[in-house]
């Protein structure tokens, strides 16, 4: 039987070792990530509050960093076993600042001829030039919007959409977009979330949105994951989560967000008791939001949370036991 699973992060952790080469620091800023991506092209948001992990699960995604542990599948193989050459064509990233991606003094379309050549390269034998305005078209622009042109003539929004044609060039199946709309301008925001629908629909792409914002998280996801220092707390369908989290951490982010037609408000509310880290108590087993939960029990300060997945939300939290 064909699996309908396109990826599987699978008991993936990333440790980090802080400080010199001996040092016993460590940061632990992937703790278990279990999550699957099936075949069918949706928007999965991990949405998260700063320096909680999303970057990092952005870069295992990427082969940017290797996992400490665990396996991250895709389309059934080891995302390692793949040639890399073959592993870009894949799985492309979307960054976040469109002003670094260009470097200033290059004209724009000498981006395009490097990739258009590398694929020509790779045998594929497909009209150059038809290619760059296919991807182009499916973002918004024309091979003239582009051509001579250094980027400081485009607009923010504008080179967002440039650097999202660059990486359809080789047909991905995965968009990974770390917060790709939080250096633009708000009223550009909801153009670049629009684009990434219309691609999921047109293009059948799969978009791994990353963000900090839930009220963006809210407007775009089809499928949604919570991380919680390094921790995937719940995730599940949009609808289901969104409208009926049940980890106490996802439902103190729901009444965090008073108004979702509010687009303008851009963070999400910072809730951390700072310190918590280097707190004695501290363990990287136990739930991640056990100082600040109301509901906690005897046992979240003791045991680690077990993982329950019940109507296609998996959560992890005692109180589901
Ligand atoms: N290369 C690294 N070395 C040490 N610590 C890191 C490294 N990358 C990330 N971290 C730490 O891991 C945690 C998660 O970081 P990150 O994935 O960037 O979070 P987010 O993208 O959610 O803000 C943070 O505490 C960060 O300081
Ligand atoms: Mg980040």
């Amino acid at each position: 039987m064909v699996s309908n699973v396109l990826l599987h992060f699978e008991g993936v952790h990333k440790t980090f070792r802080l400080g010199h080469l001996f040092s016993t620091n460590k940061i632990h800023a992937v703790w278990d990530a279990n999550f699957k991506i099936e075949s069918d092209p949706i928007v999965f948001t991990l949405v998260g509050e700063s320096g909680s992990g999303k970057t990092t699960i952005a870069n295992l995604l990427l082969r940017i960093i290797k996992p400490t542990k665990g396996t991250i599948w895709f389309m059934g193989r080891n995302i390692e076993s793949y040639p890399r050459s073959e592993f870009i064509k894949q799985i492309q990233p979307v960054f976040q600042d469109p002003f670094e991606t260009f470097n200033p003094l290059k004209k724009l379309e000498g981006y395009f001829q490097i990739m258009l050549k590398k694929i020509a390269n790779s045998g594929k034998k497909v009209g150059n030039y038809s290619l760059l305005e296919e991807s182009l078209g499916s973002v918004g622009l024309t091979v003239e919007d582009i051509k001579g042109r250094y980027p400081h003539e485009l607009s923010g929004g504008q080179l967002q959409r440039l650097s999202i044609a660059r990486s359809l060039l080789v047909n991905p199946k995965i968009l990974v977009a770390d917060e790709p709309v939080s250096m633009l301008d708000v009223s550009l925001r909801i153009s670049i979330l629009n684009l990434f629908r219309k691609l999921r629909d047109e293009r059948l792409l799969h978009v791994f949105y990353i963000t900090h914002d839930l009220a963006t998280a809210y407007y775009i996801s089809d499928y949604i994951a919570v991380i919680l220092k390094g921790s995937i707390v719940e995730s599940g369908p949009a609808d289901k989560v969104l409208t009926s989290p049940l980890h106490p951490y996802t439902k103190l982010l729901k009444e965090s967000v008073p108004d979702l037609l509010d687009t303008a408000r851009q963070k999400m509310p910072g809730p951390v008791s700072r310190g918590v880290e280097s707190s004695p108590e501290y363990s990287e087993d136990l739930c991640k939001f056990v100082f600040r939960c109301s509901h906690k029990k005897g046992i979240c300060e003791k045991e680690a949370p077990p993982n329950i997945t019940a109507d296609g939300v998996a959560v992890r939290c005692w109180l589901y036991q």
